[in-house]
């Protein structure tokens, strides 16, 4: 399997980005709801240390995931897609990219804040990016929180996207982006 994107496939490295940053995202959901119902304490501190040392994970795989596909396009959507269909998968995209910057450096910002550091995985400490303010904590806070809904919808929709793609318009979309899978044969190969 070839490392670069192709005109029709994503390559090895774009999949692995693609899959370990959204196994990633799902995993910064359940630490944030699971330490959410839990009341200040140890353990709910521990779980946010691990949602913050994910989160940070998130925004270095990010940088390289983009630098990256600076150097390799993705392969070209299918032919038979409209123009709004194209619009609103190029958005979604997007949309993707500025959320997997905006969520930790909203995060990043908001612990900052509130003068808590941020360790990753207990092996160094970032900086902290501002200075101790109770007001930018509430409005980061929010912040955060609303992204994280914005997150939340957008991801829904990539979904049912990719697997009305693959069901019902039964195209390689959802096959491009699988590791170990081959194109389907063009309607006109298929023997009748
Ligand atoms: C892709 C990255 C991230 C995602 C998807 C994410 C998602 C979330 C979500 C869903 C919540 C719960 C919001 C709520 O319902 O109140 C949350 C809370 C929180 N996140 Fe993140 N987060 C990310 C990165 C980070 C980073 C990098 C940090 C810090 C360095 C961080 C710090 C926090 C903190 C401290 C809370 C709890 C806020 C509170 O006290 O209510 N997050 N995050
Ligand atoms: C929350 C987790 C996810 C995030 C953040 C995410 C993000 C992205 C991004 C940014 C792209 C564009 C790749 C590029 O061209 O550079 C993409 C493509 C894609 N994603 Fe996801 N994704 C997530 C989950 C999923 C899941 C669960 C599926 C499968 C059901 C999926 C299926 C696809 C497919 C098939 C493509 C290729 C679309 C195309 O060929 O144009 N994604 N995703």
């Amino acid at each position: 399997m070839p490392n670069q994107n192709s005109p029709t496939r994503y390559g090895v490295v774009a999949q692995a980005f693609h899959w370990v940053i959204a196994a990633l995202v799902v995993t910064q959901f359940v630490l944030a709801n699971l330490a959410g119902d839990l009341p200040i304490g140890v353990h709910k501190l521990a779980l946010l240390a691990r949602h913050k040392s994910f989160g940070m994970t998130v925004l270095m795989l990010a940088i390289l995931r983009v630098l990256w596909r600076l150097k390799n396009p993705p392969p070209e959507l299918p032919a038979g897609m409209r123009p709004l269909e194209r619009m609103l998968a190029r958005s979604t995209h997007v949309a993707f990219y500025v959320l997997l910057f905006a969520m930790p450096i909203t995060g990043w910002l908001m612990s900052s804040a509130k003068n808590y550091s941020v360790s990753w995985f207990g092996l160094f400490t970032w900086p902290n990016l501002i200075g101790k303010n109770e007001a930018a904590f509430e409005l980061l806070r929010s912040t955060h929180d609303l992204l994280s809904g914005v997150l939340f919808v957008i991801a829904v929709l990539h979904i049912l996207a990719a697997l009305k793609h693959h069901f019902w318009n039964k195209d390689d979309v959802l096959l491009r982006m699988l590791p170990f899978t081959k194109a389907r044969r063009p309607k006109s190969e298929v023997q009748s």
